[in-house]
């Protein structure tokens, strides 16, 4: 039997490129037999379409959960949240799937998500403007290994090998975060964590302090123990490899993006894992020698959530500030039916770039997928994205949202054309590298380049009748990224790709 092949996908920019539909697009193929994860948790949101005009949200299950013929496989590298993964992912494919363990496996070496590392990341998130899943503190357990006698990893074959033991460990790593939290000015915070599981009232920081939540922990284990139960979690590391020995093709699915990339990305404002296409060889249970192709997404409208510096957005700091505000519930204060609201036409002929930003995102739709936040929005930057293809190894690169260039056409900034980022200086010296340091990088000054204004390419499915100002936009792509882009997105849809030769 020929062995099969993986191949990976990750994102270039900072999440949200489109992944999903070009991993979509790649199974219809029907080569692919197995998908992975390899990083990250339930940080990351994707949409599925299991019919017509219905959407899925899922975080930590891997994109191929609505093909019956794939195994979708969570590896030793993710993070898992196992309460998340049935109260809410499982509970959303109810209606469209029966899930089987052919279909879901969970690494038993992936490090589980634990309710304290929740609270924590809640509590100590906020400079970075965390998802406030717990995946930061998960991490941090998982490389802090074991301290003072107390086992601090609990991944999920430990908490199965040892239940009576993990609640334990849980309840200690409350006290340690009791210990730190001497006055009381976290307990709002408190008692909205305490909300997620519908208790109110009588569930306040001293009864959280005296009990170490027991409910939560109790949760917690049951469900690891369900997840065994129900044949989903996978104790053997070479299960992978086996089915790969035995001819079956791999696609690794990136999450999150080579910005929040743990050592390239804009540290400190970045995810708690690595993201580039390495990383999924670390932690994909898979050994190098079988990789295949590596595919790249990135996105003509740069966007990025959270906090950190991002190169070339449109209104800069302000944008920043503007997009991070939170209601008194901590929902965020800005969003699409406000943002919709305001004379968007007016606000895209702006000379503001803060205005002409809103405008931009308004007209893209460019807010979270799951929590809805708004989308800080930038000019695409060949300088970053030469990096992060180059370093990621890209074989094929995907540009989506090209058809949204065409917002640009009645802009006052650049009189109608379009802007891309080709250079960077540092305190007035043309720099060659991009850095990952948030300071440099908010002080970085742009060189722009301009490509003539695009016009609608909706309705465009062939590369012979691409207008020219989108052939040299792809031109200087492939210069900057040394590589060769396979296809352009002209729309949402799954068939609104155009494919280049
Ligand atoms: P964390 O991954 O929850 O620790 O959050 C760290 C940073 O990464 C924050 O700025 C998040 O908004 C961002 N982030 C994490 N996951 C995603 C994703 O899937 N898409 C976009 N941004 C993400």
């Amino acid at each position: 039997m020929k062995p099969g092949k993986a191949d990976i996908i990750v994102g270039l920019d900072y999440g949200d490129e489109g992944k999903g539909r070009i991993t979509d697009g790649k199974l219809q193929s029907g080569d692919y037999q197995i998908v992975t994860r390899f990083n990250g948790g339930n940080n990351a949101g994707h949409t599925l379409v299991p019919a017509p005009g219905k959407k899925l949200i899922l975080n930590s299950i891997p994109s191929g959960i609505l093909y019956s013929d794939v195994t979708n496989y969570i590896g030793s590298g993710c993070v898992v949240d196992p309460v998340n993964l049935i109260e809410n992912e499982f509970r959303l494919l109810k209606d469209h799937l029966e899930l089987t363990p052919e279909r879901l496996k969970i690494s038993a070496l992936a490090t589980a998500i634990t309710p304290a590392h929740i609270l924590w990341d809640r509590i100590s998130g906020g400079m970075v403007g965390t998802t406030g899943k717990g995946i930061g503190p998960a991490y941090t357990a998982k490389a802090r290994r074991a301290e003072n006698g107390l086992v601090k990893n609990l991944r999920l074959g430990d908490i199965l090998a040892n239940p009576k033991l993990a609640a334990e460990v849980i309840k200690l790593n409350y006290q340690e975060i009791f210990d730190f939290l001497e006055d009381k000015k976290h307990l709002k915070i408190m008692s909205q964590f305490s909300a997620r599981y519908g208790i109110t009232n009588h569930y306040d920081f001293q009864y959280f302090k005296d009990t170490h939540a027991p409910r939560e922990i109790d949760q917690f284990i049951k469900s690891v123990q369900e997840l065994a139960q129900r044949g989903f979690i996978e104790k053997d590391p070479l299960w992978l490899t086996s089915e790969v020995e035995n001819g079956k093709n791999v696609l690794m699915e990136g999450a999150q993006a080579f910005g929040l990339d743990i050592t390239y990305g804009t540290t400190p404002y970045t995810t708690s894992s690595n993201t580039f296409s390495g990383a999924a060889y670390v932690g994909g249970d898979l050994a190098p020698s079988h990789h295949g192709k590596i595919f790249g997404v990135t996105k003509a409208i740069a966007s990025r959530v959270g906090s950190g510096p991002f190169v070339g957005e449109f209104g800069g700091k302000e944008s920043e500030e503007y997009c991070d505000q939170k209601l008194g519930d901590g929902s965020p204060a800005v969003n699409r039916e406000k943002e919709n609201s305001l004379p968007i036409n007016q606000l895209l002929e702006s000379s503001s770039p803060f205005e002409f930003g809103i405008a931009l995102r308004s007209k893209t739709e460019e807010y979270g997928a799951t929590t809805g936040r708004p989308r800080r929005i930038a000019m695409m930057d060949l300088h970053r994205l030469s990096t992060a293809s180059r370093l990621s190894g890209v074989d094929e690169l995907y540009i989506t949202k090209v058809d949204s260039l065409t917002h640009y056409t009645r802009n006052r900034l650049f009189e109608g054309k379009i802007p891309l980022i080709t250079g960077y200086e540092l305190n007035g010296q043309e720099i060659n590298h991009t850095p990952s340091n948030a300071q440099e990088l908010y002080e970085v000054q742009t060189k722009l380049s301009f490509i003539p204004a695009i016009p609608d390419i909706s309705q465009i499915r062939s590369a012979e009748n691409l207008p020219e100002a989108v052939i040299q936009l792809v031109d200087l792509v492939q210069k900057f990224t040394k590589t060769k882009v396979a296809a352009i997105g002209v729309g949402p849809g799954r068939e609104e790709m155009v494919y280049l030769k």
